[in-house]
């Protein structure tokens, strides 16, 4: 799927936090959303995602206006095309990590091997093996993070946003995690990431700086 921002704007209690965003995140690619903290990444991304409507612009989803769409239509989107990681991990203390992985509880006494060879994968993928059953309260913030991206991983969803997910994590864990998300975009994936990170900047096909367009700076003379 290919998501698309047009002179996207987001003014929150009278502060204009993001102005006239415009980008396209191809499939197949990794895009890395880049700038300062505090200069508008996690609004954009979330804007990108449908999670917050923007307040000037609009998103496209291919080729359609999601301006249009209804609170269902962009509950679809979520729940059969997109997986989030978020800024803040969004993991269930309460629940196991399995859980936390595949967001449902009854895989774990239903006969779906798939499912169960799929979550023991994204496990593996992110160091957490043998980790299912524990509670995720267990963990530390770096396997929270990495909890994160497993889920994401297990949903083999068409677009990826990602949230600065290499913040909590050691050298050879962030550069797992960078290869996993090229893996995804290898295999057709969108991949939108919000980062701070230089190696997982330097793995993204293209960076779009927040704040650019008043320089003239455009995404396609950011690409890489
Ligand atoms: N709900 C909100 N209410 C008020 N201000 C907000 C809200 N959401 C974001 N902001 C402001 O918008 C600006 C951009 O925030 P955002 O979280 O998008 O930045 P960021 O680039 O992701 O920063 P970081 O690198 O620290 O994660 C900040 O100044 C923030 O305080
Ligand atoms: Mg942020």
């Amino acid at each position: 799927m290919r998501i698309s921002a047009v002179d996207v704007g987001m003014r929150i209690d009278n502060v204009q936090v993001i102005t006239g965003e415009s980008l396209v995140c191809e499939p197949g690619t990794m895009t890395a959303l880049v700038g300062p903290s505090g200069s508008g990444k996690t609004t954009f991304l979330h804007c990108l995602g449908l999670l917050q409507r923007p307040t000037q612009g609009s998103v496209l989803v291919d080729d359609a206006d999601t301006i249009g769409w209804n609170a269902r239509r962009v509950r679809r989107f979520w729940r059969d095309s997109a997986a989030f990681v978020i800024q803040d991990y969004g993991i269930i203390d309460d629940e196991s990590v399995a859980y936390n992985v595949t967001m449902t509880s009854k895989f774990l006494s239903s006969k779906l091997a798939g499912d169960l060879s799929r979550c023991a994968e994204a496990l593996d993928a992110t160091g957490l093996s043998g980790r299912g059953t524990e509670p995720a309260s267990h963990l530390s913030g770096g396997e929270k993070q990495r909890l994160a991206i497993a889920r994401a991983i297990y949903k083999q969803a068409e677009v990826v946003y990602v949230d600065e997910p290499t913040a909590s994590l050691d050298a050879a864990n962030r550069h797992r995690v960078v290869e996993l998300f090229l893996e995804r975009a290898a295999a057709g994936c969108t991949v939108v990431v919000a980062t701070h990170d230089e190696g997982m900047m330097a793995a993204c096909s293209a960076r779009h700086l927040l704040g650019s367009h008043g320089s003239g700076v455009r995404n396609e003379e950011m690409a890489l």
